[in-house]
């Protein structure tokens, strides 16, 4: 049962974090409405007791008032760094500071707990993939994982109680619940952080899901969000995520100054629905990035419409298109929209997105002033031509 902020999740071990009701961005980047979580987890073993990651240190009293109440006067013999990202090893400084534990990490970790918190070499130990602590009736494995999302990262694994502490993979911005069963939208929020944090290092996670394959798993214990005691619906979703399946699905961004880009972005729209294919819009001057990111997981095609601003791409275009970029979605196939008024030039800075992003340009429309019945008409001939290079692919290939 949960009490004090406390939840058993097998004998002796307990997920000790906190939920972060308030956060509403992370990483300065991404929105984060219902908050989040920062989850720590303490396995207590008959001769050893390890802390599994720390806790932003804006909560590390909460943090050390659940240990005090777990252990007494018993001491912490092991802080297992699975991430250095401040957000789970900032309190690394307290809690060594407060006991003679030693900190465990792989060799990268060891030069970020050195060069982010000061932690003294004498204070560490580099394991190697594979290699195990025993605490007495508990084994902690551990599982290098790099780039899952830092260069250090390891997943930690209990084969007694079949759980693997993964860190940021599988993880979410979702404080609704402490297990899959109890949270709200639960793959909804997931599908948004893995967008945000590993789409861009999707063939890093291919080799995660790899590493993890043979486990026995009664319980995946991430780092952010609710525990999965029903693992196989995440991990279902990352197979596919990670895989960068995508399905017969477009996204529309546009910016609209005076509606007529707008108008342009739902007679396309219009086309690809009759065609038989699955369409979200996005008005970049109200659009969540968050939510936006989330659609880009899965979806084969990419619509970008926008104005001339000063000769070049409107600065909302700029803003998502380079965001875009950064994330490296599993997007096939693009089309840009632009229309102008006394000067070009978006159309070849939507091409040149298209290109950096490797993403094969079907068409690109340039109208000057406002559309005619002509352009509309050439607009769902180009919303013919993406439709049928989008249902061309064999569903749930890349
Ligand atoms: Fe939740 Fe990459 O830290």
């Amino acid at each position: 049962m949960n009490q004090n902020g406390i939840c058993p999740i097998a004998p002796n071990v307990h997920a000790i974090g906190s939920q972060d009701w308030k956060r509403r961005i992370f990483d300065a980047f991404a929105p984060t409405p219902l908050g989040t979580t920062y989850n720590t987890y303490l396995v207590k073993g008959q001769s050893k007791t390890a802390l599994i990651d720390t806790i932003l240190p804006s909560f590390g009293d909460e943090l050390s008032s659940k240990i005090d109440l777990l252990l007494g006067s018993h001491a912490i013999d092991y802080v297992i760094m699975n991430h250095a990202e401040p957000d789970h090893a900032g309190s690394i400084p307290r809690i060594l500071g407060q006991s003679n534990a030693v900190l465990i990490t792989t060799p990268k970790g060891a030069e970020f707990a050195q060069s982010y918190f000061k932690s003294p070499p004498d204070r560490i130990r580099v394991v190697k993939t594979d290699e195990t602590i025993d605490l007495g009736g508990k084994t902690l494995r551990f599982l290098h994982a790099p780039f899952l999302h830092w260069p250090e990262t390891m997943f930690t694994y209990l084969p007694e109680d079949k759980i693997l502490f993964s860190g940021d993979f599988f993880g979410s911005h979702n404080p609704t619940g402490w297990f899959d069963d109890e949270a709200e939208e639960v793959l909804h929020w997931a599908r948004k952080y893995y967008a945000e944090i590993m789409m861009p290092l999707a063939k890093m996670g291919r080799l995660g899901m790899a590493k993890i394959k043979d486990l026995d798993l009664a319980l995946i214990a991430p780092s952010h969000g609710p525990m999965y005691r029903n693992p196989r619906s995440i991990l279902n979703e990352y197979t596919k995520w990670t895989g960068e399946e995508t399905l017969a699905k477009a996204v529309i961004i546009y910016v609209s100054m005076y509606g007529t880009i707008e108008k342009m972005a739902r007679a396309l729209a219009d086309t690809l629905v009759a065609e038989g294919v699955s369409v979200r819009l996005f008005d970049l001057a109200v659009t969540d990035i968050g939510d936006l990111a989330g659609h880009l997981v899965d979806t084969r095609a990419l619509v970008l419409g926008t104005p001339t601003v000063l000769g070049a791409m409107h600065p909302l275009s700029m803003y998502a298109t380079y965001m875009i970029k950064m994330l490296r979605p599993p997007v096939k196939y693009g089309v840009i929209m632009n229309s102008y008024g006394w000067g070009k030039g978006a159309i070849h800075q939507g091409q040149q997105f298209l290109d950096e992003a490797k993403i094969e340009s079907v068409a690109t429309i340039e109208i000057n002033g406002t559309p005619s019945l002509a352009d509309f008409e050439h607009i769902h001939t180009v919303g013919q031509q993406l439709a049928a290079k989008i249902k061309a692919v064999v569903s749930g290939t890349t």
